[in-house]
């Protein structure tokens, strides 16, 4: 018995700015963007949240899977900007969509978030403990972004997608995650202060800072080894799609090279959603599923990849 994706889902922000647009308001191009990183647009929220996303995606998965919500025992959202420090982005979609019998939480995994939830969940349908699981990865990254650093802002978007998994015969073929705590600050962003009458407060508030450089060398040797790794525990197979973290098309395109696949295999997302960290997988997949492009027994290498640092990926078949 494994896991299995049954349907999808995705929601985008209505607002689409363009690298143009964001040159009206910063230093920067549409060539500048677009040559280093093959982003063309993103979607921005302006009254959305993140778990008015993840609902309107959450509702589209489960009608692709044919699925109650009520019948859904597991909720996981992988996510760094939850609406809320608590509850939880999961409990608050569980309440939205009336998903009584499940059990919610989040798992803080950056762009690896989709495919820890994912893992999660294999490992307690393997265990025998839920037959079915509403997993999301979504992001509203806008909100924690330093919009005066055109080296960080101009890479991300908003976003929100979800697969409903369950127990079946086929599925989740193979897996690996891991983690490199000793690398956080090459991507980090600081959480709330603590402000109790003993400490004093006296910096302002920190956004997201990177090393792109450093992310980019973490990303172009820990993901094709990942990949080669997972495809080494399966039978050996032809593989389909290579469904990637949609950070930037250069790290793609490396991947690719060291895997000798062919680039065709990877689809993107990045050049209309930039990068949506946990929500990259999952929206391109929906994006894929919907499309027609994903038929049964069609095997598909899904990688994540980010801050923490952290990185999972997973051989599927369709
Ligand atoms: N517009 C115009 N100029 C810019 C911009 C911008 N938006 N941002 C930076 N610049 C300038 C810099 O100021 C610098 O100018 P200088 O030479 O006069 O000082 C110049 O461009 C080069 O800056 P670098 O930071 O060295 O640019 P680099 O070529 O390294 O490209 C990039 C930056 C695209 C971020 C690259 O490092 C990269 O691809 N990193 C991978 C990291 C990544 O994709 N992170 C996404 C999040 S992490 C994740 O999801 C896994």
């Amino acid at each position: 018995m494994t896991t299995r994706i049954i349907g999808t889902g995705s929601y985008l922000p209505k607002r689409v700015v363009t690298n143009d647009d964001l040159a009206k308001i910063m230093d920067t191009s549409d060539e500048w963007i677009r040559t280093r990183t093959g982003i063309r647009a993103r979607h921005l929220v302006e009254e959305e949240t993140t778990t008015f996303m993840c609902v309107e995606a959450a509702k589209r998965a489960l009608e692709n899977a044919g699925m109650q919500a009520e019948d859904i025992e597991l909720i996981i959202v992988g996510t760094i900007t939850a609406d809320h420090v608590t509850p939880s982005a999961a409990c608050e979609i569980q309440a939205a969509i009336g998903a009584d019998k499940a059990v919610a939480f989040d798992v803080n995994a950056a762009c690896s978030g989709f495919l820890f939830a994912l893992h999660t969940a294999h490992a307690y349908i393997q265990a025998g403990i839920y037959k079915n699981a509403l997993l999301l990865g979504a992001e509203t990254l806008s909100k924690i972004m330093d919009w005066d650093d055109r080296s960080t802002c101009v890479l991300f978007g908003d976003g929100a997608g979800a697969a409903v998994v369950k127990a079946d015969e086929t599925g989740l073929l193979a897996f690996e995650q891991g983690s490199d705590g000793a690398k956080g600050h090459v991507l980090a962003c600081e959480g709330r202060r603590n402000n109790n009458p003993y400490v004093s407060n006296d910096k302002a508030y920190d956004y997201v800072h990177m090393d792109g450089q450093e992310v980019y060398k973490f990303a172009v040797s820990t993901v094709p080894a990942s990949i080669m790794r997972v495809l080494e525990q399966a039978e050996p197979c032809e593989i389909d799609y290579y469904v990637l973290h949609q950070a930037n098309i250069r790290i793609i395109q490396s991947v690719a090279k060291r895997l000798k696949a062919d680039e065709a295999k990877f689809p993107i997302s990045l050049d209309h959603c930039g990068n949506i960290s946990a929500g990259s997988v999952p929206i391109l997949l929906d994006e894929m599923n919907r499309k027609g492009m994903l038929k049964r027994g069609h095997k598909i290498v899904m990688s994540g990849f980010g801050a923490g640092l952290t990185w999972g990926t997973a051989l599927l078949e369709w």
